[in-house]
Protein backbone atom coordinates (compact mmCIF):
# COMPACT_ATOMS: atom_id res chain seq x y z
CA UNK A 1 0.00 0.00 0.00
CA UNK A 2 2.87 2.29 0.81
CA UNK A 3 4.51 1.94 -2.10
CA UNK A 4 0.97 2.11 -4.03
CA UNK A 5 0.84 5.85 -2.78
CA UNK A 6 4.75 6.53 -3.24
CA UNK A 7 4.44 5.39 -6.85
CA UNK A 8 0.93 7.34 -6.95
CA UNK A 9 2.66 10.73 -5.95
CA UNK A 10 5.94 9.96 -8.11
CA UNK A 11 3.79 9.58 -11.38
CA UNK A 12 1.39 12.60 -10.43
CA UNK A 13 4.83 14.77 -9.84
CA UNK A 14 6.61 13.60 -12.94
CA UNK A 15 3.17 14.54 -14.71
CA UNK A 16 3.14 18.07 -13.36
CA UNK A 17 6.13 18.78 -14.26
CA UNK A 18 5.89 17.38 -17.20
CA UNK A 19 2.96 19.10 -18.35
CA UNK A 20 4.31 22.41 -17.44
CA UNK A 21 7.82 22.58 -18.65
CA UNK A 22 7.87 24.08 -22.32
CA UNK A 23 10.17 21.13 -23.99
CA UNK A 24 13.73 22.36 -24.01
CA UNK A 25 14.46 20.32 -26.86
CA UNK A 26 12.41 21.69 -29.20
CA UNK A 27 14.06 23.71 -32.52
CA UNK A 28 14.16 27.48 -32.38
CA UNK A 29 10.92 28.54 -33.75
CA UNK A 30 8.88 32.22 -34.30
CA UNK A 31 5.54 31.88 -32.66
CA UNK A 32 3.90 35.10 -35.01
CA UNK A 33 4.85 32.75 -38.06
CA UNK A 34 3.59 29.31 -36.26
CA UNK A 35 -0.09 31.13 -35.88
CA UNK A 36 -0.32 32.12 -39.45
CA UNK A 37 1.10 28.18 -40.77
CA UNK A 38 -1.70 26.90 -37.99
CA UNK A 39 -4.08 28.57 -39.64
CA UNK A 40 -2.98 28.44 -43.35
CA UNK A 41 -2.65 24.41 -43.18
CA UNK A 42 -6.18 24.78 -41.63
CA UNK A 43 -5.15 23.17 -38.08
CA UNK A 44 -7.74 25.75 -36.23
CA UNK A 45 -10.44 24.02 -38.37
CA UNK A 46 -10.16 20.54 -36.05
CA UNK A 47 -8.50 22.23 -33.18
CA UNK A 48 -9.72 25.83 -32.82
CA UNK A 49 -7.64 28.82 -33.12
CA UNK A 50 -5.78 28.91 -30.09
CA UNK A 51 -5.33 24.95 -29.95
CA UNK A 52 -8.60 24.34 -27.59
CA UNK A 53 -10.13 21.41 -29.39
CA UNK A 54 -12.81 21.09 -31.51
CA UNK A 55 -16.08 20.51 -30.84
CA UNK A 56 -17.21 16.69 -31.08
CA UNK A 57 -14.25 15.06 -30.90
CA UNK A 58 -13.03 17.08 -34.24
CA UNK A 59 -9.54 17.54 -32.75
CA UNK A 60 -8.13 17.04 -29.12
CA UNK A 61 -6.72 20.19 -27.35
CA UNK A 62 -2.88 21.16 -28.33
CA UNK A 63 -2.52 24.16 -25.58
CA UNK A 64 -1.53 25.07 -23.04
CA UNK A 65 1.15 22.58 -22.51
CA UNK A 66 1.60 20.76 -25.78
CA UNK A 67 2.86 17.13 -25.78
CA UNK A 68 6.60 17.24 -26.41
CA UNK A 69 8.06 18.15 -29.74
CA UNK A 70 9.15 14.90 -30.94
CA UNK A 71 4.96 13.77 -29.56
CA UNK A 72 4.02 16.35 -31.97
CA UNK A 73 6.16 16.10 -35.35
CA UNK A 74 5.14 12.50 -34.77
CA UNK A 75 1.31 12.66 -35.15
CA UNK A 76 2.14 15.42 -38.15
CA UNK A 77 3.87 12.82 -40.28
CA UNK A 78 2.48 9.64 -39.09
CA UNK A 79 -0.60 10.82 -37.73
CA UNK A 80 -2.16 7.70 -35.91
CA UNK A 81 -5.36 7.91 -36.30
CA UNK A 82 -8.23 10.43 -38.18
CA UNK A 83 -5.84 13.32 -38.67
CA UNK A 84 -4.63 14.22 -41.94
CA UNK A 85 -1.40 14.04 -42.82
CA UNK A 86 0.86 16.56 -43.46
CA UNK A 87 4.64 15.68 -44.88
CA UNK A 88 7.49 17.79 -45.24
CA UNK A 89 6.26 19.18 -48.57
CA UNK A 90 3.39 20.74 -47.00
CA UNK A 91 4.85 21.24 -43.55
CA UNK A 92 8.91 21.86 -43.64
CA UNK A 93 10.65 20.99 -40.30
CA UNK A 94 11.06 25.10 -40.11
CA UNK A 95 7.16 25.27 -40.16
CA UNK A 96 6.70 22.77 -37.85
CA UNK A 97 9.13 24.78 -35.32
CA UNK A 98 6.95 27.74 -35.64
CA UNK A 99 3.81 25.78 -35.10
CA UNK A 100 5.54 24.24 -31.76
CA UNK A 101 6.65 27.84 -30.93
CA UNK A 102 2.99 29.31 -31.50
CA UNK A 103 1.44 26.06 -29.50
CA UNK A 104 3.93 27.01 -26.95
CA UNK A 105 3.43 30.17 -26.72
CA UNK A 106 -0.54 30.13 -25.84
CA UNK A 107 -0.91 30.58 -21.99
CA UNK A 108 -3.62 28.96 -20.25
CA UNK A 109 -6.80 30.46 -19.89
CA UNK A 110 -8.08 31.73 -16.19
CA UNK A 111 -9.65 29.58 -13.22
CA UNK A 112 -13.24 29.30 -13.57
CA UNK A 113 -13.58 30.93 -10.17
CA UNK A 114 -11.22 33.88 -11.63
CA UNK A 115 -13.97 35.01 -14.04
CA UNK A 116 -16.77 37.38 -12.78
CA UNK A 117 -19.76 36.38 -14.79
CA UNK A 118 -19.22 32.92 -13.18
CA UNK A 119 -19.62 34.13 -9.74
CA UNK A 120 -22.76 34.97 -10.40
CA UNK A 121 -24.02 31.26 -10.89
CA UNK A 122 -22.33 30.15 -7.35
C1 LIG B 1 -9.37 17.24 -40.19
C2 LIG B 1 -9.10 17.55 -38.79
C3 LIG B 1 -7.67 17.85 -38.35
C4 LIG B 1 -6.77 18.75 -38.90
C5 LIG B 1 -6.96 19.64 -40.13
C6 LIG B 1 -5.60 18.71 -38.05
N1 LIG B 1 -5.78 17.82 -37.03
FE1 LIG B 1 -4.45 17.37 -35.52
N2 LIG B 1 -5.69 15.92 -34.83
C7 LIG B 1 -6.94 15.61 -35.35
C8 LIG B 1 -7.46 14.42 -34.68
C9 LIG B 1 -8.81 13.77 -34.95
C10 LIG B 1 -6.47 14.02 -33.74
C11 LIG B 1 -6.50 12.80 -32.80
C12 LIG B 1 -5.52 11.74 -33.26
C13 LIG B 1 -5.74 11.26 -34.67
O1 LIG B 1 -6.89 11.04 -35.08
O2 LIG B 1 -4.73 11.12 -35.42
C14 LIG B 1 -5.38 15.00 -33.85
C15 LIG B 1 -4.24 14.99 -33.07
C16 LIG B 1 -3.26 15.96 -33.08
C17 LIG B 1 -2.14 16.03 -32.18
C18 LIG B 1 -1.87 15.07 -31.02
C19 LIG B 1 -2.63 15.56 -29.80
C20 LIG B 1 -3.43 14.50 -29.13
O3 LIG B 1 -3.89 14.74 -27.97
O4 LIG B 1 -3.69 13.46 -29.74
C21 LIG B 1 -1.38 17.11 -32.55
C22 LIG B 1 -0.11 17.61 -31.86
C23 LIG B 1 -2.04 17.71 -33.70
N3 LIG B 1 -3.17 17.00 -33.98
C24 LIG B 1 -1.56 18.83 -34.36
C25 LIG B 1 -2.10 19.32 -35.56
C26 LIG B 1 -1.51 20.39 -36.35
C27 LIG B 1 -0.27 21.17 -35.95
C28 LIG B 1 -2.30 20.54 -37.46
C29 LIG B 1 -2.07 21.45 -38.65
C30 LIG B 1 -0.75 21.40 -39.29
C31 LIG B 1 -3.41 19.60 -37.35
N4 LIG B 1 -3.24 18.88 -36.19
C32 LIG B 1 -4.45 19.48 -38.24
C33 LIG B 1 -7.61 16.30 -36.34
C34 LIG B 1 -7.04 17.26 -37.17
Amino acid sequence: MKHLIGFTLLAALLYTSFANAADPNAPAGSAERGKQLFIKNTCISCHGTLGQGGERGAGPRLAPNPFPFVAVQMQLRQPRGEMPRYPVEFVSDQDLADIYAYLSSIPAGPAAKDIPLLKNFQ
